[in-house]
Parts: structure tokens; C-alpha cells; sequence
């Protein structure tokens, strides 16, 4: 099971503070659990773990099979909470250098709709006529600019490579069950779709087909990882014993912290298949509670790299930062360190030890140094990168992040500050109905 140790953070507040931050995680999980609280029409990923039965699960499976079949290349084409879980899943769970899989073997699952580059676009493009390929199209809204201008792209090659007909049983839509132009677009296509529940929000939509039809067809184990979120589900939402709920202990550290000055968290793996699930967990935070000028601001790195870099500013900067270390205690395979009768590189004394050990070591020795440094540190602990793991973990932070949104007292389950870049962008460009504003941006920008 997943653990937290939150013991190197405890010279930072009182036991009389820790009470305090208690009464108030306390409250937080009653409103969550009641589902009374801010933003409670969100509040539909809370039971999905339990709710999502053998058959709709078995139907995902024979999808992604369907695609994974025809395809060398899938292209999982959405942004923010339509794409991040996803990737985040399939990254931590996949090789390290994925990128050189033999696609004949094993489709690879790659990314658009994420971005407004035109040379990753035209790299995209360039690859997609060499490989075959299917699409999974993903926008709750159905009206989000960076997905529909990709698939736009993306449909017309697939039309022209394969036919209309043809395309269209590469092409899975997943949106809205009534509304969006993504909707209607799949339906005088003819495209299968999936639906995003009303009651989810992106950030919160991993469990959904969101995350779940393309992480089967990466062809990861989606009834393990719907199994960890369930038996995480146990602990967080059927707990209220904060001894025993992970997801509460979190919540109560890091808004103690917060108060305390420590307004930004550091998340730091050992493992770099987990730079995109540190990408998932920022957007959930950042998007979640960065909102009427509250909220701590969420990092991340990725060590023993980035020791060799931010690793300077953590141990020695401004004194602002807290990290939650996320550490997998077994490694999936195993490296034998060479015995050198020459020694000269003075390595011989780690030929008896495995090289998970010497990171184990890194993990804890940086421990230390941070927390003489001034940070506090929190570890959380799964026994293992696997997808019942990976389950545990995505539910224990949507979890804790609800309970923290509450305790700052701000909705975790709107984004209104999302909006504002695309009024400008859309002014910009000369969306018919932007006139006024596309006058006053123009201006400024002389
Ligand atoms: O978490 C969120 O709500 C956002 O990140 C959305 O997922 C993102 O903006 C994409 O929206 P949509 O799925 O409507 O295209």
C-alpha cells in the first residue's frame, strides 16, 4: 500500500498547529464525502474507482484491441486533463526508451492537440505517412482550439491515406454526451465515441475513457489500475481517522506548511519515466487551487538529474520550498554492477550492491541534506511502478487535492482563469465577435 512519512516536517510547526490543520482536514472531508461542498456538481470522479463495471471496462478493452490491431502509431490527440493522465499512466508504467519500440510489435502511443507548434505538427505528419495509425480525439467541451485544429489536420491525412470510410474506423471520439462540436462531428462522421461523464472534470477524468482507452491500447492492465484507485478509495474516502488516511495526513502537512511561508511544493521522483505523472499532478494542483490569489505553486524534479541542477537552488536558495519525494521502493528488473580487478575508476565498493540501492541511497542521503537546508521534506512510498500502484497513487492525489482546495477554501473543480489567454488569442486572430477587444489588444502590442 501506499505510505507517507511526514516526519521531516515536523520541526517546522507546533503539535498545537498540527491539531488545528486537523479540525480543519476533518471538516474538509466531511463536506467532500457529503459532497456538499464548493463545486459539489464535480464530484463524480469520487466514486468512478467503484463505479465502473467489468462490462464497461471489457468494452474499452476490445476498442483499444480494435486499435492497437490496425495501428503501429495511436494518436491520443486532447490537452490538459484530456491528455496529461494518460500520458502520465503510460509513460510510468512503459519502457524508458519508448521511443525506440518496434511499432510492428507494440503500437506507440504518441501525442497531439497538446500544443500550437507547426513543426511538431509537420514532424507528426511526416512520421504518420510512413506508419499506420489511428486517432482517439479527446475534448470534454468539444470546442477546445489546440485538439480540433490537430484533428482537423489529423482527419484530412487520415482520409487521404486511407479513404473516408476507412478513417473513420481509425477514429474514436471521446466528449460530451450532448453537446460540442466534437459530438456533432463524430456523429455525421460516424465515429464511435466514448463519453466524458457531465460530473468530471478534466484534471479529475483519468479513471474515465479519458485515460483508460489509451492506456489499454498502450496495452497496460486497466482492471489493476481501476483496483488501486478502488482500494485507495477505501482508505481516503471511507477513513476518517486521520492516523489511517494517507490522502488527510498530506493535506493537513502541506496547508500547514503553506501557512508557514512554504508556498511552493516540490514534487521529486527517482524514476524518469515519472516526469509526466509530476506534469499530471501539477496541473491537478496547480489548476485546482492556484485561484483567488491563493494556493501553493506546484515544481517538480526529476533526480538524481535534476540534483546536478535545481538541486543547487533547493538546498541553498530562498528558503519558500517544500518537497514530497515520491520513492518506489523495488525496481521492476535488475543491472549487475561489474567487479573491476583494475579499479581504477574506485567503484568496486558498490559491485556488491544493486543500482536501485545506490539510488535508494541518493533518495535518502538528499533527504537529509534538504531538510539540513531549511526544506521539509515528505515521502510517500508505493511498493512498486506497477499499474495497481499507479491506481493508488492517482486517487490518493485527486483525493488530498479536493480535501486541500477546501481547507484554502476555494472550489477545487472550477478553472475560470484558464479562459483569459484564449480571449486574447482568439481576438488576436480575428474571431468574428472579438472585434472590440482584437482593436484594444492590437493596440497595446504596438
Ligand atoms: O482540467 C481541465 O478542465 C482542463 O485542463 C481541460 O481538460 C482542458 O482545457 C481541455 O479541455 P477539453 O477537454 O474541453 O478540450
Amino acid at each position: 500500500m501506499l505510505k507517507i512519512n511526514t516526519q521531516n516536517t515536523q520541526s517546522f510547526f507546533s503539535q498545537e498547529e498540527y491539531k488545528q490543520m486537523t479540525i480543519n482536514a476533518l471538516n474538509a472531508h466531511i463536506q467532500l464525502t457529503s459532497k456538499n461542498g464548493k463545486g459539489s456538481e464535480f464530484l463524480g470522479w469520487l466514486d468512478l474507482p467503484i463505479q465502473l463495471t467489468t462490462e464497461f471496462l471489457q468494452k474499452i478493452k476490445s476498442s483499444a484491441h480494435h486499435l492497437a490491431s490496425v495501428s503501429e502509431i495511436i494518436v491520443v490527440t486532447g490537452i490538459g486533463g484530456s491528455y496529461l493522465g494518460a500520458r502520465a499512466v503510460i509513460e510510468a508504467l512503459g519502457n524508458n526508451l519508448l521511443y525506440l519500440q518496434d511499432t510492428k510489435k507494440r503500437p506507440l502511443v504518441i501525442y497531439a492537440g497538446h500544443n500550437i507548434s507547426e513543426d511538431y505538427l509537420s514532424d507528426l505528419l511526416q512520421l504518420l505517412d510512413q506508419k499506420d495509425y489511428s486517432v482517439v480525439i479527446i475534448s470534454k467541451s468539444g470546442t477546445t482550439t489546440e485538439p480540433a485544429l490537430a484533428f482537423r489536420i489529423l482527419k484530412a491525412h487520415c482520409e487521404k491515406k486511407y479513404g473516408k470510410t476507412a478513417a473513420a474506423s481509425r477514429i474514436i471520439a471521446i466528449t460530451d454526451e450532448e453537446k460540442g462540436a466534437l459530438l456533432s462531428l463524430s456523429k455525421s462522421e460516424g465515429y464511435p465515441t466514448y463519453v466524458i461523464p457531465d460530473d468530471v472534470g478534466g484534471r479529475f477524468s483519468v479513471l474515465t475513457p479519458v485515460g483508460l482507452l489509451p492506456i489499454a491500447a498502450a496495452g497496460f492492465d486497466i482492471d489493476a489500475l481501476v483496483k488501486g484507485a478502488q482500494d485507495m478509495r477505501e482508505l481516503c474516502f471511507n477513513t476518517s481517522s486521520v492516523e489511517k488516511n494517507a490522502a488527510m495526513q498530506y493535506a493537513i502537512v502541506r496547508n500547514l506548511l503553506y501557512q508557514k511561508g512554504f508556498n511552493t511544493e516540490i514534487l521529486a521522483n527517482y524514476q524518469p519515466t515519472l516526469v509526466y505523472f509530476s506534469e499530471w499532478w501539477k496541473q491537478l494542483y496547480g489548476e485546482s487551487e492556484g485561484k483567488e490569489n491563493k494556493g501553493i505553486f506546484p515544481a517538480s524534479v526529476t533526480f538524481s538529474s535534476d540534483l546536478h541542477s535545481m538541486g543547487q537552488y533547493i538546498q541553498q536558495g530562498e528558503r519558500h520550498l517544500f518537497e514530497t519525494m515520491l520513492w518506489v521502493d523495488k525496481s521492476n528488473t535488475k543491472v549487475a554492477i561489474p567487479h573491476d580487478v583494475n579499479n581504477i575508476d574506485g567503484l568496486n565498493f558498490l559491485a556488491d550492491k544493486s543500482i536501485h540501492e545506490i539510488n535508494k541511497n541518493a533518495f535518502l542521503g538528499t533527504t537529509l541534506a534538504h531538510v539540513d537546508g531549511g526544506v521539509p521534506v515528505i515521502h510517500l512510498t508505493i511498493p512498486q511502478l506497477s499499474a495497481y500502484y499507479i491506481g493508488q497513487l492517482i486517487y490518493f492525489y485527486e483525493f488530498a487535492c479536493a480535501l486541500s482546495g477546501y481547507m484554502i477554501d476555494v472550489n477545487p473543480f472550477d478553472q475560470p482563469g484558464v479562459e483569459e489567454y484564449k480571449k486574447n488569442m482568439f481576438a488576436l486572430l480575428g474571431k468574428p465577435g472579438y472585434e472590440e477587444l482584437n482593436a484594444e489588444l492590437t493596440n497595446r502590442l504596438k
